[in-house]
C-alpha cells in the first residue's frame, strides 16, 4: 500500500480503532494452550475489543496462523491484518546453537546464515515478527538469559547483531524477499547488566560505560535496519527502561533517528506500577506512550486507559496517531495488506521446516561453535582413534533435549541425540560402543521454581525426579563396569535446558552434584577421560578439567547436537569455537572479563602475590579460561608482529594515516586446522580509563601442518577511536599498543604512536 493510502486508511480509523493497533496480547486469547513466556494475565476482553487487537506473540505454524488471520480480517471493521510475533530466538523448529554458542563461532556468516534459515521457516509458519537479536552485553554468568546474548564484548555483539537483523530481514538469499520476517532488538537497554545477576533488577552505571559498552550493539542493530527494538524490564539510571524519557526519547528515537515500532516487554508498562513509578496503570499508559512505547505487551494498560487519556487531553492525538501508523507501516512493509498470509502454503511450511539444508547448517553451526578447552597428553584422546574402544556415558547421552528454554517451538523428537548419532555411525563404520548414562540429569531442586511451572509444559512429570537425587547405585555401577572396559570414556555432562534463560540466574556455577560424583567414579575406573559439557552459561569447570584428559564444550547446541559432537569427536570436523565469553575460576570471581579497566596497584604476573595489590588473597585474578580461548586438533604459533609504521600523525580531521598490523602464523601440529587469530587495542587515556585491551579484529585461517603465513590487518580510526559523550569515534594522540594472538590473553604488545 502506497504512504498515502496508509495515511488515508489511518485517518479513517476511530481513536478506539487506533489504540487497539498498539495493544499486544497472548496467543491464547486467540486460542488456548499456546506457549506464553510472561506473568500470567487476568485480563479478559469483549469480542468486538479482539476484534481490534493489532498484534499477538507465541503462535506459530500456518494451519492455526491462517485460521485466527481470516477470522479477525473478517471481523476487523477495517480489515486490518493481525502482527504474529514470537520468539524465535535460536532457530523455529530447526534449533541452532544458542546465541552465547553462535558468538564463540566468531562468525558473522554463519549467524546471518542461522538467522536466515529461521527467518525461513518462521515466515513459512505465519510469523511475522522475531523478537530477536537480544543483543544485552552480558559479563555475569550467573544471569540466566547470558545463553541469549552473543557474551561480554561490545565489538563481537556488535557484529554479530548487525548479521542477525541482517539474517532475519534479508532471507537467504535463495529465496523471496518476502520470506523474511521482521527483527527487533532487545532488550534496550542494559539488561544484561541485571544486578547480582539476576533477572529484573536494576542495571545502574554510569553513562559512560553504558555508551561504550552496552549501547553499541544496539546502535549497530537499529543501523542494520531493525524493524523494532523492545524497552527492557531493568532501570537505567534509577528508571525502568519502559518510562525513561533520556533512553527511549533522546536516546533512541532523537539521537539514533529510530523511527520503527518501540514495544515494551511483557507487561513491563504494568510494572512500572509496581515498582512505584507511576501511582496506577492510567499513570503508567500515560507515562509508556510518551516516552515512545507504540505497542503495550500484554499490561493491557493501553486497552484499558489510552483512549480515555486522549479523550482527557493527557495524551496527545498525535501521539497516538504517530504510534499506530508506526505499525500499520511495519505491516505494510512486511505486505500484509496486499497478501496478509504472504504466498505461505502448508506445501511451503512442509519444505522448509527442519529442511535438509537448515539441518546440514544446523549441524555445521555445532562444530563451529564447540570449544575445545582441554585435550591434553602427548596422545590426546580427541579425535577419538577409530580403534579406540569407547563408552558413552552421562545423563547427556540419551537426552533430545539439546535446545534451550526459549526454543518453545522446537520438537525435542525432531533431535538427534548422541546416542542416536554414536549408533548410526557405528553402523556406518561395523564399530560398537558401549552406552550408560550413570545418573540423572538433574532434579526438580536444581530447577527451581520453574521446574513446576516448565515440567507440566514441557516435560513428562517422570523425567526429572522431584527431590535431590543420591546417585542411582544401579545406574553408576552400569557405568563404572562400561568405563572399566573400554579404552576412552567420553562422559556427556551438564546444566538441565531449564537451568538457563529467563527467570533462570543461578548462584552457584557447577554442574548438578550427582554428575560430579559420576565423573569421580568413572575416574576412578579409567583415565582416559572425554568430558563433554552441555551449558547455557560459563560454568566453574575446575573438577571438570581435573577428572578429564579433555574437555569439550559444546554449549546448548540444538536439533542437530548429537551429529555435530559426533562429527567433533571422531575427527570429522574440528572444534571452530573461540569462548564468547570468560569461563571464572569460580563463581566468586563473577563478574570477571577481560576488557577490564587498568589499576593502580596491579597483581604482579607469575609471581607470590604481595599485598596491598589488586588480588585475592585466596583464587587467582585470572578466569579459568578467557575471552577468545579455545584449541584446535592441532596447534599454532603466532609470531613477527610488526606494523607497516610505528608512528603517524593524527589530521586535523581527526583522523590518521591507514596503519596495516601483521603477523605470521604456523601450524605447529600435525594435522590440518583452523585457528582465530585476534587482533586487540591498548588505548591511551582519554577523558577517561580506557579498557586493558579491546577486541578490534580477528580472521579465521587454516593451514597444512608446517605451513606458515603473513596475516594483515588495517588500523583505521574504528580500531584506535574510543566513543566520546557526543556518540561520535575519537581518537587521541598518544601511544597505542597492538596485540595479535590466540586469546584475549595474549601480551604480544607492540607500539604505536599518533602523534
Ligand atoms: C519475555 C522476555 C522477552 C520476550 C517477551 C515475549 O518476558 O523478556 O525477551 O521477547 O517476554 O515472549
Amino acid at each position: 500500500m502506497k504512504k498515502e493510502q496508509l495515511m488515508e486508511l489511518l485517518n479513517s480509523m476511530s481513536l478506539k480503532e487506533k489504540v487497539f493497533q498498539l495493544v499486544q496480547i497472548p496467543g491464547q486469547y486467540f486460542l488456548s494452550g499456546i506457549a506464553d513466556t510472561g506473568t500470567k494475565t487476568d485480563n479478559s476482553l469483549t469480542g468486538e475489543e479482539l476484534a481490534l487487537i493489532g498484534s499477538t506473540l507465541g503462535i506459530y505454524g500456518l494451519e492455526t496462523t491462517a485460521e485466527i488471520q481470516k477470522r479477525h480480517m473478517e471481523e476487523h471493521p477495517h480489515h486490518i491484518p493481525l502482527l504474529f510475533m514470537h520468539d524465535v530466538v535460536h532457530g523455529l523448529r530447526t534449533a541452532f546453537p544458542i546465541p552465547l554458542a553462535l558468538g564463540a563461532a566468531f562468525s558473522p556468516d554463519l549467524v546471518k546464515m542461522c538467522t536466515s534459515a529461521a527467518a525461513d521457516e518462521s515466515a513459512a509458519s505465519g510469523l511475522h515478527v522475531t523478537f530477536a537479536p537480544m543483543l544485552d552485553l552480558v559479563r555475569d554468568p550467573r544471569w540466566g538469559r547470558v545463553m541469549e546474548s552473543f557474551g561480554e564484548d561490545p565489538f563481537l555483539n556488535a557484529m554479530l547483531g548487525r548479521a542477525s537483523v541482517e539474517g532475519f530481514r534479508g532471507g537467504n538469499g535463495e529465496t523471496p524477499e518476502k520470506w523474511r520476517v521482521a527483527s527487533c532488538i532487545k532488550h534496550f537497554a542494559a539488561y544484561g547488566a541485571a544486578e547480582a545477576g539476576r533477572d529484573y533488577t536494576g542495571a545502574d552505571m554510569s553513562s559512560r560505560i553504558l555508551r561504550e559498552c552496552y549501547l553499541p550493539a544496539y546502535i549497530e542493530g537499529v543501523r542494520a535496519g531493525a524493524d523494532m527494538v523492545m524497552s527492557s524490564f531493568n532501570a537505567i539510571d534509577g528508571v525502568p527502561a519502559t518510562g525513561n524519557e533520556k533512553l527511549l526519547k533522546e536516546t533512541l528515537r532523537d539521537a539514533w533517528n529510530f523511527d520503527g515500532v518501540l514495544i515494551s516487554d511483557w507487561d513491563s508498562v504494568g510494572e512500572l506500577v509496581k515498582r512505584g513509578v507511576c501511582s496506577d496503570l492510567r499513570e503508567a499508559a500515560r507515562l509508556a506512550l510518551n516516552c515512545g512505547i507504540d505497542i503495550d505487551m500484554c499490561s493491557f494498560a493501553y486497552a484499558r486507559h489510552l483512549e480515555a487519556l486522549v479523550r482527557e487531553g493527557e495524551v496527545a492525538k498525535e501521539q497516538v496517531d504517530r504510534a499506530a501508523f508506526r505499525v500499520l507501516e511495519l505491516k505494510n512493509r512486511l505486505g500484509l495488506f496486499e497478501d496478509p498470509f504472504r504466498g505461505a502454503t502448508s506445501t511451503v511450511e512442509r519444505k522448509k521446516i527442519l529442511s535438509t539444508a537448515n539441518r546440514a547448517l544446523a549441524r555445521k553451526a555445532v562444530c563451529e561453535c564447540s570449544v575445545l578447552l582441554k585435550n591434553a597428553g602427548e596422545q590426546p584422546l580427541l579425535p577419538l582413534a577409530s580403534e579406540s574402544k569407547v563408552a558413552f556415558t552421562g545423563p547427556y547421552v540419551e537426552s533430545k533435549e539439546l535446545h534451550s528454554a526459549w526454543a518453545v517451538s522446537t520438537d525435542p523428537e525432531d533431535t538427534v541425540s548422541i546416542r542416536e548419532a554414536a549408533e548410526e555411525l557405528a553402523l556406518s563404520q561395523g564399530r560398537s560402543f558401549i552406552f550408560a548414562e550413570g545418573c540423572t540429569m538433574t532434579c526438580r531442586e536444581d530447577l527451581g521454581p520453574k521446574s513446576e511451572e516448565r515440567m507440566v509444559k514441557y516435560y513428562r512429570e517422570d523425567t526429572i525426579p522431584m527431590q535431590s537425587v543420591t546417585t542411582d547405585v544401579n545406574m553408576l555401577k552400569e557405568a563404572v563396569a562400561a568405563a572399566e572396559n573400554a579404552d576412552t570414556v567420553v562422559v556427556c555432562l551438564g546444566e538441565h535446558r531449564l537451568m538457563s534463560g529467563e527467570g533462570a540466574s543461578r548462584g552457584e556455577l557447577t554442574l548438578p552434584k550427582q554428575q560430579l560424583e559420576l565423573l569421580k567414579s568413572l575416574h576412578s575406573a579409567n583415565k582416559n577421560i572425554v568430558s563433554v559439557i552441555f551449558t547455557g552459561r560459563p560454568l566453574d569447570l575446575r573438577e571438570v578439567c581435573e577428572l578429564s584428559r579433555s574437555v569439550l564444550l559444546v554449549w546448548m547446541p540444538g536439533t542437530e547436537g548429537g551429529n555435530g559432537i559426533l562429527d567433533l569427536l571422531i575427527g570429522a570436523a574440528e572444534p571452530g569455537g573461540r569462548l564468547s565469553m570468560s569461563f571464572p575460576y569460580c563463581v566468586g570471581q563473577v563478574p570477571v572479563y577481560y576488557n577490564h579497566f587498568n589499576t593502580g596497584r596491579p597483581k604482579p604476573k607469575n609471581t607470590k602475590v604481595p599485598y596491598y595489590v589488586s588480588a585475592y588473597i585466596d583464587i587467582p585474578n585470572s578466569p579459568l579460561f578467557p575471552f577468545g580461548y579455545g584449541l584446535s586438533y592441532t596447534s599454532f604459533s603466532v609470531s613477527g608482529i610488526k606494523l607497516s609504521a610505528e608512528k603517524t600523525a593524527l589530521q586535523d580531521s581527526g583522523s590518521f594515516g591507514e596503519i596495516k598490523a601483521f603477523a605470521s602464523v604456523k601450524n605447529t601440529g600435525l594435522r590440518r586446522g583452523q585457528t582465530l587469530i585476534q587482533l586487540y587495542v591498548s588505548r591511551p587515556f582519554a577523558e577517561a580509563l580506557a579498557p586493558v585491551k579491546e577486541l578490534k579484529a580477528f580472521r579465521k585461517l587454516a593451514l597444512d601442518p608446517g605451513e606458515e603465513k603473513m596475516i594483515e590487518f588495517t588500523i583505521g580510526n574504528e580500531e584506535l577511536g574510543h566513543m566520546g559523550s557526543d556518540g561520535k569515534m575519537h581518537v587521541v594522540k598518544g601511544e597505542y599498543r597492538i596485540a595479535i594472538g590466540l586469546d584475549s590473553e595474549t601480551e604480544e604488545w607492540i607500539s604505536l604512536k599518533i602523534v
